[in-house]
């Protein structure tokens, strides 16, 4: 089989591969740009222009790891705002960038106060050479009624500016939504009513990762302040999934999605293609291991896909959609079980445990043997044995023969049943 074909369509744009800077700091100038490009990045989403009205001065200290325990980064606070480098310098590297990469993709993000500067950002971002407009409708730091993630949430507004912008320019429009809502799929089809071409997401959530316990300030923190603000990084990766998720499966929306929140790996990447993106994006990733991880998703990518025997990247878009549906589609009839190899055990007891605290207490725990014991029809299927066994594949998920019952809960004291106030509630289904 030759090479797996990882390039994509993404409205009409060919992407020589779905991977993209994300608008940020690795994203900043046509010098780093540059450097990610030769490494094999498709495009990118450069950082968010300013128009030079107000002067963007980022605050400092402008980021807070968040670790967890041995782990580090796995969410990233950040106060920072847009661009704070004047116009003329973003708009001459983009030009710098389309010039010597023209086979890579340069998206330009934009935020306006007001209509005008909509319009005059588009206009100028098109002009020097932006192959596609990210609308950032999403930073979580803007505190003026009218811009960033208070346009995501006012959804009137938000179908407006797209509006605006689609009348002025001819190149692609992308709006960015903030995660800081319910149901995204909303104020996508009012961007998707402005005549947005896709949609992009997730921009960071509101959040508070932590807070000093000498002076009770959260980080970032700020000369003795700290604030709500965007958290980004592995953390969020299952709730901006899901949001990709629902708009990829909204009939009523139906334009092509560029997926961000939490991408490191290959295997990021290939589960926010199969819930429905075409195009991908990353800043945490990079601000903890470089652009160079690029080359494990280019190469981790391509050799699932040459397993697979998938020539085509967009043969992967949306394939897990049908397998997501809500929970009162499930099968109930078909249950199952715990399973153990105790060949594998090292008699560590931590099944043991979390059966009798958290599951169906289901073990009983052979002291002398070292070695716990399932009573089968206990067993819950709950599997937290299995999440916290430190032995890989010890223990399994073992499907029953249908028609196969767990036993009864067991009531433990059935003196006290007269006295019962309130009696079990049967719903009139
Ligand atoms: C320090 C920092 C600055 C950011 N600045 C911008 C920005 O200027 N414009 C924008 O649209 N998104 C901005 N973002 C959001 C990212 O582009 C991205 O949407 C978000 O971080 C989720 O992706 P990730 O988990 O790969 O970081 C910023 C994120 C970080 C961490």
């Amino acid at each position: 089989m030759s090479k797996p074909d990882l390039s994509i369509d993404f409205c009409g744009v060919t992407f020589k591969n779905p991977f993209c800077l994300s608008s940020s700091p690795v994203s900043n100038s046509a010098e780093m740009v540059a450097q990610a490009f030769e490494m094999g990045w498709g495009g990118v989403a450069f950082k968010t222009l300013n128009s030079d009205r107000i002067p963007i001065i980022h605050p400092s200290p402008r980021m807070n790891p968040y670790h967890y325990n041995d782990k580090k980064l796995v969410g990233l606070q950040n106060v920072e705002q847009i661009s704070d480098r004047p116009l003329k310098d973003n708009l001459l590297d983009m030009l710098y960038l389309k010039k010597h990469y023209p086979d890579h993709v340069i998206i330009a993000s934009i935020m306006g106060f007001s209509v005008e500067e909509w319009e005059f950002l588009a206009k100028a971002a098109e002009y020097n050479g932006a192959d596609m407009l990210e609308l950032n409708f999403s930073c979580p730091h803007m505190t003026v009624e009218g811009s960033g993630h208070k346009v995501g949430q006012a959804f009137h507004l938000l179908e407006q500016f797209t509006e605006v912008v689609k009348k002025v320019v001819q190149i692609p429009v992308i709006a960015k939504m903030t995660p800081n809502i319910t149901d995204m799929t909303e104020p996508a089809i009012f961007a998707k009513k402005g005549g947005a071409d896709a949609i992009s997401a997730v921009n960071t959530f509101r959040a508070i990762s932590e807070i000093g316990h000498d002076d009770f300030v959260p980080k970032p923190n700020i000369f003795g302040i700290g604030a709500r603000s965007g958290y980004s990084g592995p953390a969020c990766k299952p709730i901006a999934m899901r949001f990709i998720a629902d708009m990829a499966k909204c009939d009523d929306l139906g334009i092509p999605l560029s997926a961000m929140g939490g991408i490191e790996t290959w295997i990021d990447a290939l589960d926010y293609l199969l819930v429905g993106a075409s195009n991908l994006q990353v800043t945490t990733g990079i601000i903890h291991y470089g652009y160079r991880i690029v080359e494990d998703m280019i190469e981790g990518l391509s050799d699932f896909m040459e397993g697979k025997g998938i020539g085509k990247v967009s043969d992967l878009v949306g394939k897990a959609l049908d397998n997501i549906q809500e929970t009162d589609h499930f099968d109930l009839d078909r249950q199952g079980v715990a399973e153990y190899d105790l060949d594998k055990c090292i008699g560590c007891g931590q099944c043991y445990i979390i059966c009798r605290d958290a599951g169906g207490q289901a073990l009983e725990w052979n002291a002398e043997e070292r070695r716990p014991e399932l009573i089968e029809d206990k067993c819950l299927s709950c599997m937290c044995c299995q999440f916290i066994c430190p032995v890989d594949g010890l223990i399994r998920y073992k499907e029953k023969p249908k028609g196969w019952n767990r036993r009864e809960t067991a009531v433990m004291n059935p003196g006290l049943e007269k006295e019962l106030k309130y009696k079990p509630f049967k719903a009139n289904v």
